[in-house]
């Protein structure tokens, strides 16, 4: 990973308070105003392209219906993805994991690549998500660029099998493994994504003893931002990058990454 100023400002799903989640739109707009890294999410469709979406069906946040990986990327590439959000952003397509890493190529922008459970395959075929993600971001010059995550640790066991080191993290919900730093030192993660909820200070005193990086999720208001940037955190992910910038001006230091 280059050098970074920490705390690190990652806009979840893009710029989701203002913009539709996960669209190239949102990714610009969390760019712009300043995030240092976008959270994204991935899994497969039916023919297996690695696509941006959050949810495991297209209701909610596209003008599709059902599960995704029922659809073939022709067919995804026929929904609009932000219309549902506001009229403005209608026309808004589902991205592929593909042209995002083009933007990211472009803006140089770094990216937090979330790995939805729902592409686990327990077989891990030769072309399973996590190796196709990893061959995209080598093709593209880009392995330096990506945080992968997942809250499913068998991706994260699979990525420290590549050669290619690339970095990863885990992402742990509202309940946590009562020995999680050693989950993580045994995972050797580059950082651990709590809900930030369940954070307390010994833990983040723990993982920094361990040489792991804290990066909560998802933090959306002045007061949780201090708090946690108080508490020590290396970064927040957050819904409103714009906002999280502002607030954590007065902390942010360059810190190399060894
Ligand atoms: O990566 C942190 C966060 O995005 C995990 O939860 O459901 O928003 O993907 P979710
Ligand atoms: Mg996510």
């Amino acid at each position: 990973m280059q050098r970074l100023i920490f705390p690190l400002v990652i806009g979840h799903r893009g710029f989701r308070s203002q913009f539709p989640e996960n669209t190239l739109v949102s990714f610009s707009a969390a760019i712009a105003a300043g995030a240092d890294m976008i959270e994204l999410d991935v899994t497969f469709s039916k023919d297996r392209k690695v696509v941006v979406v959050h949810d495991d069906t297209l209701d909610r946040t596209t003008s599709g219906s059902g599960p995704v990986y029922k659809m073939t990327l022709h067919e995804l590439r026929q929904l609009d993805a932000g219309k549902w959000f506001d009229d403005r952003f209608s026309g808004e397509l589902l991205p592929t994991l593909e042209e995002t890493l083009a933007f990211a190529a472009d803006t140089g922008a770094r990216i937090n690549i979330e790995i939805k459970s729902s592409a686990w395959e327990p077989n891990t075929p030769e072309d399973a998500i996590e190796r196709r993600i990893v061959d995209m971001a080598i093709q593209k010059h880009l392995l330096e660029n990506i945080l992968i995550s997942s809250f499913q640790p068998g991706f994260l066991e699979n990525l420290a099998a590549l050669q290619l080191h690339p970095e990863y993290a885990l992402i742990t919900g509202r309940t946590k493994p009562h020995d999680i730093v050693d989950v993580c030192t045994r995972l050797k993660v580059f950082s651990w994504h709590p809900h930030h909820e369940t954070l307390k200070q010994p833990d983040i005193e723990a993982m920094h003893q361990a040489g792991i990086r804290v990066f909560p999720y998802t933090v959306n208001t002045p007061e949780d931002i201090h708090r946690l940037v108080t508490m020590g955190v290396d970064g927040i992910i957050t819904d409103d990058p714009a906002l999280a910038v502002s607030c954590l001006a007065p902390y942010r230091h360059a810190r190399s990454i060894s």
